[in-house]
């Protein structure tokens, strides 16, 4: 068993990038360690060398005191570390227990001791609860499950401490306290845990103490109970950080987008939004809030031109657009940030200065530009990156090496440059660090102060309370109450979870 892991000193170079800079970092059994740091500080760099992915430059780790070599991941597990990684690493085609059981030593090939593996397997999953169907196959698991599934993996292999990279991005609100209960109980039971995370709330609810991250450095060391989340914000941008907004009170006047009786099916054919009817007047927020998988996306889709309408209208500013091409749509003043930049928002491909001039979706990705014009283009797309501050090394970098915080911005800067009147904003701010979500929440607030109708779509309830006018709940499709910004986080939590309509 694992009584405490230092990494003493640690220092990692990439070509041009100090990604470790003399790092100290130590955990010990019974013990969550949060590492904290914006995207690009250097934690996965960190935690691939305690893993044994990466050899660091200069210093040592030591496991219980006694410095040891970490030379691959089987070597880590062979000496308690465990890795469960942003992106999972499970195979889809085999079942839970043959994934838990690949490349097992067994004396008889690998996947010949399934009944072991699964009976061991369901007594670790009893003790962590870690509620997991050995038989189902990867690809039917939710998200979240097949995150057990890594766990399960990992203490299958005797790892003692775990290391778990950015394992809430990927979960709803629910699956994480359920995930933090589990934690807790690995806690309890004496694993050691490293928890990176850019989240401050995550990181104050389940922490003992913090190491912060900044460009490679090690900025602050401190016990979760003698810090706030306005501290490890400005340790981890380097400045004072904006959570809350001061903004006029919106005027009630005619709306501009309104939305009536809206059915809308998902994927499986089934209604994903069913009779919904909600209003945005200009320069008001109207917040969207609830679980992911509510209808939330087919909303968003609806509006942006993207998914069918089967009943009801969209009208903005009097005029119907329901079921009209996306093309259409942009054109009558309407912005859209999506939700799925990588495929809708940008063309990997292209340049950044290529994206900053993108107009419309339906071009996407199929039609051919003709640039006519270079310069008026790069003239365009250096005043966006200028003003919206999108870190890039030049305009002709191709879009897809940029920082997912930076590709939103992009995103912003070209969808507001088009002064619209109404501004669909879906999950703006969703893998951004927080730096760059203070930026883009500024720019929110500064497009509703010019009388923009905006409707954002979000599943952090943090930023829907910080940024809304309004905040309706949607629940299986509808909008089970619309309230105000002030409603106390558990009573939206009831909402949210269906047990409580308006
Ligand atoms: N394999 C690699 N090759 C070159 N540069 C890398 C590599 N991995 C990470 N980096 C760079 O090292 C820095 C730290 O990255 P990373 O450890 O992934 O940060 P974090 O996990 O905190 O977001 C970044 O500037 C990143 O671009
Ligand atoms: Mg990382």
């Amino acid at each position: 068993m694992i009584q405490s892991v230092e990494l003493k000193n640690i220092t990692k170079r990439f070509p041009g990038v100090l990604a470790n800079d003399h790092i100290n970092l130590r955990v010990n059994a019974g013990e969550i360690v949060a590492l904290l740091g914006e995207n690009g500080a250097g934690k996965s760099t960190l935690m691939k060398i305690l893993y044994g992915m990466y050899r660091p430059d200069e210093g040592e780790i030591c496991i219980n005191d006694q410095a040891v070599t970490i030379s691959s991941p089987n070597d880590a597990l062979r000496q308690g570390i465990g890795m469960i990684h942003q992106h999972f690493q499970l195979v889809p085609g085999f079942t839970v227990v043959e994934n838990v059981a690949l490349g097992l030593k067994s004396s008889r090939g690998p996947l010949t001791d399934l009944d072991v593996v699964s009976r061991r397997m369901l007594e670790l999953a009893k003790q962590y609860g870690l509620q997991v169907d050995p038989s189902a196959y990867v690809w039917q698991l939710a998200v979240g499950q097949q995150q057990r599934v890594e766990i399960i993996k990992a203490l299958y292999r005797n790892a003692s401490l775990l290391i778990l990279d950015e394992p809430t991005a990927v979960l709803t609100p629910n699956e994480v306290d359920e995930f933090f209960n589990i934690l807790r109980r690995l806690r309890e039971n004496g694993h050691a845990l490293i928890f990176i995370s850019h989240k401050l709330q995550e990181v104050m609810a389940i922490s003992d103490r913090v190491t912060v991250l900044r460009g490679g450095r090690v900025v602050g060391e401190v016990a979760t109970r003698d810090t706030t989340k306005q501290e490890l914000a400005q340790m981890m941008v380097g400045r004072q950080v904006i959570t809350r907004w001061e903004k006029q009170a919106a005027q009630e006047t005619e709306p501009i987008l309104r939305v009536q009786n809206l059915t809308v099916l998902g994927d499986k054919n089934l209604p994903a939004v069913k009779n919904l009817s909600l209003h945005v007047c200009p320069g008001e927020i109207l917040g969207i809030a609830g679980v992911s998988g509510n209808g939330q996306r087919e909303l968003a889709e609806a509006i942006a031109g993207l998914r069918r309408a089967t009943t009801g209208s969209i009208t903005s500013e009097g005029r119907e657009i329901a079921n009209h091409s996306p093309a259409h749509i942009i054109h009558s003043n309407i912005a859209f940030i999506p939700e799925e930049r990588m495929l809708m928002g940008v063309v990997r491909e292209f340049s950044v200065a290529q994206n900053a001039i993108l107009e419309t979706h339906d071009q996407l990705p199929y039609s051919r530009y003709t640039f006519f014009n270079f310069s008026a283009v790069n003239q365009t797309a250096a005043r966006l990156v200028n003003d919206f501050e999108v870190k890039t090394p030049s305009l002709e970098t191709p879009i897809k090496v940029l920082s997912g915080g930076n590709i939103q911005k992009l995103i912003l800067a070209r969808e507001l440059e088009r002064a619209p009147r109404f501004l669909l904003a879906a999950q703006p701010t969703r893998g951004v660090d927080i730096g760059a979500t203070e930026y883009i929440h500024r720019r929110l607030i500064e497009q509703r102060a010019r009388g923009t109708a905006i409707l954002l779509i979000s599943e952090d309830l943090e930023e829907v309370i910080a940024l809304s006018d309004r905040v309706a709940v949607m629940y299986e499709g509808e909008i089970v109450g619309v309230l105000p910004p002030t409603t106390p986080v558990e009573e939206l939590g009831l909402y949210m979870a269906g047990a409580k309509r308006a």
